[in-house]
């Protein structure tokens, strides 16, 4: 997993609950990187898990909902950096068909170790996407939080409904309708 969800995520932690909470953290878990992340570095996945649950025991937040907070704080950041990926998109159903086409292809070029989900989209009808979510690291609360971001920074309302294809978390289908 790239360093900047690593660095983002600590900032966050850092901002909402204070600095000792993260630092505290890393001094508890046995982390392979020793806690210190570069935008640019590539860490285990397993590493944000155990940042994650870390925060979740000391703010009893669930482990889904504090994904699902991190991706609505981490698109303003990416779409802050990444916007120029992008000219075209003027709707978040533009952007939701083009995660899987244009975004992160794009990210896979400038970071080649990224691991990145699948996504499968289709439009129902004019108001109505659909979007397949494949991933083993089974992080649909924080797709959840970039596709809430992604309707607010459009200026956009709709109903997100979602639907866990398994047990694992691995396949998890969105339907996404304008209301
Ligand atoms: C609504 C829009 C988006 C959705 C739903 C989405 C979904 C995801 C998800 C769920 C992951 C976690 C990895 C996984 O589940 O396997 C991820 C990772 C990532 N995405 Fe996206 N994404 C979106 C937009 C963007 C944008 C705009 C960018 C910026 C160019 C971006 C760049 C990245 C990066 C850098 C990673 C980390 C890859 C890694 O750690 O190796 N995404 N994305």
């Amino acid at each position: 997993m790239k360093g900047i969800v690593f660095t983002e995520f600590i900032d966050m932690v850092e901002s909402k609950f204070g600095l000792g909470m993260m630092d505290d953290i890393i001094e508890s878990a046995n982390l392979p990187s020793g806690g210190i992340y570069t935008a640019v570095g590539t860490y285990d996945h397993s590493e944000m898990v155990e940042l994650i649950v870390g925060v979740s025991k000391r703010t009893n937040i669930s482990v889904n909902h504090l994904l699902k907070i991190y991706g609505k704080h981490l698109f303003v950041i990416l779409m802050n950096s990444y916007a120029h990926f992008f000219p075209n998109i003027k709707s978040a159903f533009d952007l939701f068909e083009q995660i899987d086409s244009h975004i992160h292809v794009e990210v896979l070029k400038l970071y080649p170790d990224a691991e990145l989900p699948k996504f499968n989209t289709q439009r129902l009808d004019a108001n109505t996407i659909e979007m397949l979510y494949q991933s083993e690291r089974k992080m649909a609360d924080f797709a959840d939080g970039l596709i809430e971001a992604a309707l607010e920074y459009f200026n956009e309302t709709a109903n997100v409904q979602i639907e866990h294809l398994n047990d694992s978390g691995s396949l998890v289908k969105f339907i996404i309708s304008k209301v």
